[in-house]
């Protein structure tokens, strides 16, 4: 049976590094929030992210925009905060609406305030191994991982997904402490025999109950980055959890996994950005 790994409390020990960080130096550290229409899970986030900031001692503003929002007046907005002194980190809320391009967006943000590290400049900086700034959700899963105390230096790890969010900089984190990595993804011929190889499985393809127990090695530890509603409307992650807890060595809960990580590796990098700029 699985150790569940604890998201919540490895999260609350990052936060805490953070807020004592910040008070210890009695810091001004201030992280604007951008959301673009109404999306119901976007509002749950940027909720999540703006109580985070309360509890760590950073400043957050929220710019809440209309759906109705163009590309222009969203760059505009951007170039203001990069112009801001007073502000430290630019989050804008994925999805952005249909007739908006999130590249544009993303683009245009000040490198050294892209705390999601989603910037061209910032991804090419992971690639080379000489960052500021690690992608949230990625930086997290290793957090959880290294929490287990399994090392992934020479082992098979395999990543579900290939999203430039999550499964691409996954592998690139995993590769960086000397990991063998795998990207899986909806081509993969023999996915399943592919992933029952992993000593370390990564899910991050958002359909619930993809990863069945024959998928899965004895003994493996199992990160699930999935953010799902099964059939009842219940939310669940990618992994079959209950089958795959008997085969697996440790294994991330949905909710109470990577969600919280995402948001501790945020306040992180915004602590990061107000270091890097004064
Ligand atoms: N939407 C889902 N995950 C994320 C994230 O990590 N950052 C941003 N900006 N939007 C998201």
């Amino acid at each position: 049976m699985a150790k569940i790994i604890d998201g919540r409390a490895v999260s609350l020990k990052v936060k805490d590094s953070v807020k004592n960080e910040i008070a210890e130096n009695k810091l001004d550290v201030s992280l604007a929030v951008v959301i673009v229409g109404d999306n119901s899970a976007s509002r749950i986030y940027v909720n999540n992210k703006k109580k985070a900031c309360e509890y760590c001692g950073i400043i957050s503003h929220e710019y809440a925009l209309p759906e109705s929002t163009s590309e222009d007046e969203l760059l505009q907005l951007v170039e203001a905060l990069n112009n801001d002194d007073k502000i430290n980190g630019i989050l804008v809320q994925l999805p952005l609406p249909k007739h908006i391009n999130e590249n544009r967006i993303i683009e245009r943000i000040s490198p050294i305030k892209d705390v999601d590290a989603f910037h061209a400049e910032n991804v090419g900086k992971i690639m080379i191994g000489n960052y500021s700034f690690l992608p949230c959700t990625p930086a997290g899963v290793m957090e959880l991982i290294h929490s287990t105390g399994v090392l992934v230096k020479g082992k098979e790890c395999v990543v579900i997904g290939r999203s430039n969010i999550v499964g691409k900089p996954m592998a690139m984190l995993l590769l960086h402490e000397d990991a063998t990595v795998t990207i899986c993804h909806s081509k993969t011929e023999n996915l399943a025999e592919v992933c029952s190889r992993a000593d370390v499985l990564v899910s991050a393809v958002g359909i619930a109950e993809f990863v069945k127990p024959e998928m899965v090695k004895q003994g493996a530890v199992v990160i699930d980055v999935g953010m799902n509603r099964n059939a009842d409307g219940k939310l669940c992650g990618d992994v079959c959890f209950d089958e795959v807890e008997k085969k697996a060595s440790f294994i991330t809960p949905v909710p109470g996994g990577v969600g919280p990580m995402t948001i501790a590796m945020l306040m992180k990098n915004t602590l990061m950005a107000r270091k890097i700029q004064k």
